[in-house]
């Protein structure tokens, strides 16, 4: 618990907050270190449930402590929320934000402090489950201590990466933030194509969540790369091979790229918007 900060507070306790909240209690951080705020009741109740006290629907009430304030707000309410907390963060604290096309530039100019300590991060849903993957970028004038804190505090609801430059958040939202939609989608066309050949829906489903379950598992623990993994299963002239086949006719590997830069060319859209 050394390399977390002393008190953080969350601006915006729904779903992403409450994960990493949690992640924290488990992790042994005292529920007195944590402050929320959010203008829900049921929000703020589901907190003080998990034993915080310092809440607030004002988030500028609750704030002034803190070492690490994280905005989990989404972007549209961003500039609303950062206009009440003018002046309300404490000098030399790190602000993150994990709301989607908001840029560090855009953090400062709508708090007002053009030197704030401002950190991104693209989360992704898996983490409400402790199983994320978050990419991060520091403006330059994050200390290497406070990077160092907010990767162990990102690093309590799964894998943190550290982005060297600001534009491959970008990046990161078309591979893992987007991405576990992209792995349901095709789990879901598996289902259908197994109740389309014979399959009852609940074991064409319990099949093709175990097999994605089981091929994520292989590929984090087998020292082989994926594509032997992938060729260990396809014996030339056999049914694997057949499947592959018209993965490529289709231009699968053609299609899924196509898809992330469209992902990727509206994050870069979104942060024209929210400039
Ligand atoms: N890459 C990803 O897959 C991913 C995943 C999750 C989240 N995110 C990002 O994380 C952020 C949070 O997402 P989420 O799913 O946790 O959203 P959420 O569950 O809707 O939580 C946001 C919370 O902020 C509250 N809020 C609204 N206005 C506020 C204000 N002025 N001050 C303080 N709190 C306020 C909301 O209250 P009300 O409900 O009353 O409005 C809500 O409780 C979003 O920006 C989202 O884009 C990204």
């Amino acid at each position: 618990m050394d390399a977390l900060p002393n008190h953080i507070s969350f601006v915006g306790t729904g779903n992403m907050a409450t994960a990493i909240m949690g992640g924290l209690l488990a992790a042994g951080f005292n529920a007195n270190r944590i402050s929320g705020g959010d203008p829900s009741d049921e929000a703020r109740a589901t907190w003080a449930e998990k034993g915080v006290s310092a809440l607030s629907a004002q988030a500028g009430d609750v704030t002034g402590n803190a070492d690490l304030v994280i905005f989990a707000v989404k972007p549209q309410v961003m500039e609303v929320v950062t206009q009440s907390l003018r002046g309300k963060i404490k000098p030399g604290a790190v602000v993150m934000s994990i709301a989607a096309g908001v840029t560090v530039q855009a953090v400062r100019d709508m708090l007002g402090e053009p030197d704030l300590n401002v950190i991104r991060c693209m989360p992704n849903t898996p983490a409400l489950i402790g199983l994320g993957a978050s990419g991060l970028y520091a403006s330059a004038s994050v200390s290497d201590r406070q990077r160092e804190q907010v990767g162990e505090v990102m690093g309590v609801v799964g894998n943190v990466v550290w982005l060297e430059q600001e534009a491959h958040i970008d990046a990161v939202t078309a591979v893992s933030g987007s991405g576990p939609a992209y792995f349901f989608a095709f789990m879901e066309a598996m289902i259908k194509a197994g109740e389309e050949l014979g399959l009852d829906h609940r074991v064409a489903t319990e099949l093709t969540v175990q097999t994605a379950l089981g091929a994520a598992s292989l590929v984090k623990h087998s020292p082989l790369p994926i594509e032997a993994l992938r060729r260990n299963v396809t014996s030339p002239g056999g049914t694997t091979a057949r499947a592959l086949d018209s993965f490529e006719r289709v231009g699968l590997s053609a299609l899924v790229g196509q898809a992330m830069q469209s992902c990727f060319d509206r994050a870069v859209e979104m942060s024209e918007e929210y400039k």
